[in-house]
């Protein structure tokens, strides 16, 4: 059965962790598919990782559509997200859901995240949630901030920094998300927070007491030439290709490529 928004409530009540994984193109939303992740997130990370940008703020919606729509042929099982980039949602709430309504009509998403906690965004939550647009916020370390913050340092370490980022994930649930992303924040912060809300947290860097958790699957695989400190590699697939295709030049440089 394909999973729905609705499930992930259930699985809060039940105890039952959630695994996300992120997607770029049809292939890597096919392998996160069939290895069974609940949610499959078109994250804006594929900027550096699909793209090789520096960061996840060139990435256009017109970009974001072109993958979302490659992912979702991979995806047959998981509820497919997908990240709104950075100034398709801040301008004006009209903006946003202009911006949220073209991944959901023209790449099948069946729901949006975006960054940022603060009131101006929880109204924006509110009102995407109201048109019938599924919302998964994100607070912490908010890459689009990058600018801002001074780069992708760990967030809410101070009791202030602590407490606001709680303040906000409480607006977001009260706007009316179903799922918080918290990234790189301490994790008795995440443990609070995760205890606070009746939505479904999603950790990246804010240690294990969250409802569930999300990986960059580049990083998974061993895709990526450079992560996060917190991400954990499952398996060493740059190394693989890198050799693989090595074989390759080397089978048809010496003659041996098999007839
Ligand atoms: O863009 C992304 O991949 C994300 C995850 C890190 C949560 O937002």
């Amino acid at each position: 059965m394909a999973v729905r928004v609705n499930q992930f409530a259930d699985w809060k009540q039940q105890g039952q962790p959630v695994a996300v994984l992120t997607a770029w193109d049809y292939m890597s939303g096919q392998m996160a598919d069939q290895a069974g992740a609940d949610m499959i997130l078109v994250g804006d990370s594929l900027a550096m990782v699909a793209l090789g940008y520096n960061n996840t703020l060139p990435l256009t919606l017109d970009d974001m559509l072109h993958h979302a729509k490659a992912v979702r042929r991979g995806v047959k099982h998981a509820l497919l997200a997908v990240d709104l980039p950075f100034l398709s949602f801040q301008i004006s709430e009209a903006e946003a859901m202009r911006s949220a309504g073209r991944l959901l009509k023209e790449a099948g998403a069946q729901a949006v995240k975006l960054e940022g906690g603060y009131p101006r965004m929880a109204a924006t939550i509110q009102r995407l949630v109201e048109a019938g647009i599924p919302v998964v916020g994100h607070v912490g370390l908010t890459p689009q901030s990058v600018n801002q913050v001074g780069g992708f340092q760990k967030q809410g370490k101070s009791p202030e920094a602590a407490d606001r980022i709680l303040q906000e994930a409480i607006a977001i649930e009260k706007a009316g998300a179903f799922a918080i992303v918290l990234e790189h924040i301490p994790s008795k912060l995440a443990k609070t927070i995760t205890a606070t809300l009746s939505i479904t947290t999603i950790g990246i860097g804010a240690g294990q007491f969250c409802d569930g958790q999300v990986l960059v699957t580049a990083d998974v695989l061993g895709l990526s030439d450079w992560q996060p400190p917190f991400a954990k590699r499952y398996a060493e697939l740059r190394n693989q290709g890198i050799q693989a295709a090595k074989a390759f030049c080397d089978e048809v440089r010496s003659l041996q490529f098999p007839e």
